[in-house]
């Protein structure tokens, strides 16, 4: 069982988005749960709109200190996503799940204004407890030349922070989603979605080759 804490201090650079879609991604292998302790409850409004639709466990509302619990609990996940407040007032909810998790995603997106929060949880909450991480580059703007480039080039040379290959794309099909309870296992492929089902697959693919090598072939 891997934990994949999505964490980043900033809000609103994906945290949510990238723990519903990518928990939907995973899902069409692996067993998953994904757990919410974010008092915000975000996850929470999403997954009673996708009722039936959704296509893994969930566990929302709950208290950080459950997620360091599950094995003891004898569930059998591959994969369990925890979605982390966004906020420094909820910093010892984020801390407790990092003590515990195996892996963190940092989603950030392409605003010079989400940078110094961003390096902020890396350096202060993420390497002093040698969690292995990547940074996920989200709402990416295919109209501006060059945007997705330049920001890998900035993590890659400037931060020295590693990040995923894969990135997520802006798309409107991916602001509707919540509100609609879709997730990319139930969004009919067509021009509106295709893009932001491809980039969410793209994902599960590159964390689950990251995590579990051995079941790489099972895709
Ligand atoms: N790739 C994307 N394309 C379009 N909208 C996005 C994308 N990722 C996130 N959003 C939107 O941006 C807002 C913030 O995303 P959210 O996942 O709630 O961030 P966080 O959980 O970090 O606060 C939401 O309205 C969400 O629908
Ligand atoms: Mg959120």
């Amino acid at each position: 069982m891997s934990t994949i804490a999505i964490a980043n201090q900033k809000g609103g650079v994906g945290k949510t988005t990238v723990t519903m879609q990518l928990g939907a991604a995973l899902s069409r292998r692996y067993r998953v749960l994904v757990v919410d302790v974010d008092p915000q409850r975000s996850t929470m409004w999403w997954a009673e709109n996708a009722a039936a639709a959704l296509p893994f466990d969930f566990a929302g509302n709950q208290h950080p200190a459950v997620v360091g619990r599950l094995d003891r609990l004898h569930v059998d996940y591959d994969f369990v996503l925890v979605d982390t407040p966004g906020n420094l007032e909820d910093t010892h909810i984020l801390e407790t799940v990092l003590d515990t998790a195996d892996f963190a995603i940092v989603p950030l997106t392409p605003e010079p204004l989400a940078v110094e929060p961003t390096m902020r949880t890396i350096t202060r909450l993420i390497e002093p407890r040698a969690l292995r991480y990547s940074v996920l580059l989200n709402r990416i703007d295919t109209r501006i030349p060059n945007q997705l480039r330049v920001w890998q080039e900035l993590l890659d040379t400037t931060f020295g922070v590693p990040r995923f290959d894969a990135s997520l794309r802006q798309f409107k099909a991916q602001t509707e989603a919540p509100v609609l309870g879709q997730l990319v296992t139930s969004m009919h492929d067509n021009r509106r979605t295709s893009g932001s089902i491809a980039d969410v697959t793209r994902l599960g693919h590159e964390m689950a080759e990251c995590l579990a090598p051995a079941t790489q072939g099972r895709w």
